[in-house]
This record gives C-alpha cells, structure tokens and sequence, in this order.
C-alpha cells in the first residue's frame, strides 16, 4: 500500500496517509485535529487549499464549487492523497 506525506505548511506538521484512506482521518490518527464536522463533504468545515501535490476526492460532488476546485480547494474530510501534499489549513491544533 502506498503511503504519502501531508505537510500543513503553515504548522510545520507532517504526517502520512495511505493511498485511498481521508486525509483527515490521517491527520487524526497522528495526532492532528483539522476543524470539522459532517465529514461527509457536505459543510466545508474542513475546507484547505492544497499547495503542492495532487489530491482526489473520494465521493463525486464535494461541496466545491468549480472555481474552488480550479484553485486547488480540497474537503480533506472525503480526499485522499495521490503524491505528496503541502496543505495550507488554519484551523488544525494538535489533540
Ligand atoms: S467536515 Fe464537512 S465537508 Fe469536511
């Protein structure tokens, strides 16, 4: 199984995700929480805008809009990692 690192660039975190697993779950297991809520992509709690590396949601409509996700806007709630990742998030406090 493929694993990749998730930097929060403005934290200075890292952790890993495994290929097809939530990068929010990931976060959490290492010890990260990153605001949210519904984690069924649904509020935008979680809502980060990815800085480098490519990302893939895991249902079909992400509460995105297309400008959002021409940006580079993820839901790391219902995301999962396909390289490495540099993520910028301010809501995210180590538990
Ligand atoms: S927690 Fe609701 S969209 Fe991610």
């Amino acid at each position: 199984m493929k694993i990749y690192s998730v930097t929060l660039i403005r934290q200075g975190w890292r952790f890993d995700v495994q290929a097809g697993q939530s990068i929010l779950l990931a976060a959490q297991e290492a010890g990260i929480r990153i605001n949210s809520s519904c984690r069924n992509g649904s509020c935008r709690t979680c809502f980060c805008q990815l800085q480098q590396g490519v990302a893939r949601h895991l249902i079909e409509w992400p509460s995105l809009s297309r400008e959002e996700k021409d940006d580079a806007y993820i839901l790391p709630c219902v995301a999962t990692a396909e390289s490495d990742l540099v993520i910028l998030t301010d809501y995210a406090f180590k538990l």
